[in-house]
């Protein structure tokens, strides 16, 4: 059998994924006394064949890192891949039977692969195709994967905004103006609402709510009526009015998900238009996702690291880590991929938010 495990990290980073790295190689290394491969830029290091070795001591100071140490793409889906032609052209190709070929050559005795819905599907595809030692760690900044309370990433980025938000309230009280925060999130507004909720935003507007702008502008009406002369409003990227569209940036195509952009400024353009008031428009982008990650991610991403090499260990193929209830456990991955975990309309974060007398536009 062989001494020797793989892991790769795929989609868009975020911080904490040095973390998983880390501790998966000291795991398997010192508990297990495996080799650990990474495979470089996700998916696309199995075609290229791009991997690297890790050892104790090349893992040793990354824990504090933001990004990834094995690099990541958001565009290497080995089931549409885009293949660059010798007369530079650039075809869509399935390349997933090559990227069978090359683990098999690896040889591995499990494949750790670190990533949101989009990799894991990928996994969940290589696994049906026969590659069947595969195990998971769900990470993602928008939390939205059924499988676990928590993603590695995202309370980095609430952190994130959460302090964005503490720093837009002086200005904004400053200059009594509407401030109008757009975050990430994609189709879910964990991270819009918990941001929301922890920097003291006055509206948060998130996918699982269409909202009404008139609504949003009546609250403005409301807290200027007691003499309070500015407003803060979190608007995550895929909330959008009732009756309205998704704002997005760029459409989807077989290799891309849609890119999602410009709710925050679609409703300060409306607040303009109907009310006098003065409004800013705060894209936080990337930022979301860079930097050093917090004492819970870093922590996460230790017992999930640990925990893909026990899968592996006990042969628990085809599962990922999760949080269930605080502890860590092991889930299908079609938990991963299935379907988003949104933020529930009627739950108890959404009534916490309107019990303290947030907006939710609806
Ligand atoms: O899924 C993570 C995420 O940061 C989303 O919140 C956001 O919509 C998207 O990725 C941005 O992707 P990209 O890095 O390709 O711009």
């Amino acid at each position: 059998m062989s001494t020797r495990i793989g892991i790769l990290t795929g989609g868009g980073d975020c911080p904490g994924l040095n973390g998983v790295i880390r501790a998966a190689t000291l795991h398997a290394r010192h508990s297990h006394g495996w080799e650990v491969v990474g495979i470089r830029n996700g998916f696309e290091g199995l075609y290229e064949q791009d991997y690297v070795d890790l050892h104790s001591h090349t893992v040793q100071h990354v824990l504090s890192r933001g990004g990834t140490m094995l690099g990541s793409s958001n565009r290497a889906n080995p089931f549409a891949y885009p293949v660059k032609l010798p007369d530079n052209r650039v075809e869509i190709h399935d390349v997933s039977a090559r990227c069978l070929e090359h683990l098999a050559k690896l040889d591995l005795h499990g494949l750790i692969v670190v990533g949101g819905d989009g990799t894991m599907s990928f996994a969940q595809k290589f696994i049906g195709r026969g590659a069947a030692r595969i195990v998971g760690v769900p990470k993602t900044i928008d939390n939205d994967l059924e499988a676990t309370e928590y993603t590695v990433g995202f309370q980095t980025s609430v952190e994130i905004v959460t302090e964005a938000l503490d720093r837009l309230h002086t200005t904004a009280e400053s200059h009594e103006r509407i401030m109008v925060v757009e975050v990430m999130g994609r189709y879910a507004g964990w991270l819009a609402l918990t941001s929301a909720l922890a920097g003291g935003a006055h509206v948060a507007l998130i996918p699982e709510i269409d909202y009404d702008p008139e609504r949003v502008i009546a609250a403005f009406h409301k807290r200027h009526g007691r003499g309070v002369s500015y407003s803060i409003v979190v608007v995550s990227e895929g909330a959008k009015p009732k009756g309205g569209k998704l704002s997005v940036v760029t459409a989807a195509d077989p290799t891309k998900q849609e890119k999602l952009g410009g709710a925050g400024q679609w409703l300060a353009d409306y607040i303009s238009q109907k009310t006098d008031y003065e409004v800013r428009t705060t894209v936080l982008g990337h930022i979301q996702r860079g930097g050093s990650p917090c004492a819970f991610d870093r922590e996460l991403a230790t017992r999930f690291g640990v925990k893909a090499v026990e899968l592996i260990a006990e042969g628990k193929f085809g599962h990922v880590a999760a949080i269930e209830s605080g502890k860590v456990v092991a889930k299908p991955i079609e938990k991963a991929v299935k379907k988003l975990k949104l933020v529930d309309p009627g739950g108890e974060l959404v009534r916490t938010a309107r019990g303290i007398g947030i907006e939710l536009g609806a």
